[in-house]
């Protein structure tokens, strides 16, 4: 039972989570934690889902958005990549990220085709999703780069003549492979990660710290953490 003052200060908790590939796979490992949403939330087209317990409530919405929801407090925690939270930038202020759920594993790479003559562009024209980590990454490599802002379908830029290589996320590798593309550079380990707002964990730290430890829980119980 929670102490009185919790239930009268906003008792409703709100989850945001990232929605395609990772939600199906976070959603298992949050039933177990006991956090259930009451509608089937792949499939729904409602956005704000009441759980089972009547004190959460889940928002699902594109990856990238779970940091600034989290980070603006509207969203006291929150599942997405840690590709995201790359491209965070000043958000990363105002959340903590306490559990690598290990789910959705892939990896963040800059890849090349496979028949480019080294160094044909300078600047390296680049094609990616992840502008900040793109920019962070040539920098570190003292390499000049113009990058090239893509929305989906980054690993046809190289092959139509629109960039020399491409950093975006790799799984089975399948895709750069389909696209006479080779991995040049592991730039991160992605996972699907639980980020927690820092003012709200400090407000209400017993109701949130007690999801937070349950998820965990699952998720090393379930040998993905
Ligand atoms: C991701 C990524 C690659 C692909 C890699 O795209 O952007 O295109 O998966 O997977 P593979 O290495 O197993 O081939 P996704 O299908 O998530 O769609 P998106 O382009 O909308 O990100």
């Amino acid at each position: 039972m929670l102490p009185l003052s919790e239930w009268l200060v906003d008792p409703v908790l709100t989850i945001a989570l990232n929605k395609g590939r990772i939600l199906k796979s976070v959603l298992p490992l949050l039933a177990k934690a006991g956090i259930e949403p009451l509608e089937n939330l792949p499939d729904s087209r409602q956005l704000l889902i009441p759980a089972t317990d009547p004190n959460i409530r889940m928002i699902v919405m594109r990856s990238q958005d779970v940091p600034v929801f989290v980070a603006r407090g509207v969203a006291e925690i929150g599942i997405t990549g840690k590709d995201s939270l790359l491209e965070a930038g000043a958000h990363v202020l105002h959340f903590y990220e306490p559990v690598d759920l290990g789910l959705a594993r892939c990896r963040l790479v800059r890849a090349v085709p496979a028949n480019a003559p080294a160094g044909n562009h300078a600047p390296v024209r680049v094609a990616t999703k992840y502008e900040r980590t793109a920019k962070r990454f040539y920098l570190e490599a003292g390499r000049q780069a113009e990058i090239i802002k893509l929305h989906g379908a980054i690993e046809i830029a190289p092959l139509v003549g629109l960039a020399d290589e491409i950093i975006d996320i790799a799984d089975t590798g399948n895709t750069l492979k389909a696209n006479g593309l080779i991995e040049k550079d592991l730039i991160a380990e992605i996972s699907a990660r639980l980020i927690v707002n820092k003012a709200a964990l400090k407000r209400r730290f017993k109701r949130i710290s007690g999801l937070v430890e349950a998820i965990e829980q699952e998720a090393e119980a379930s040998g993905k953490a």
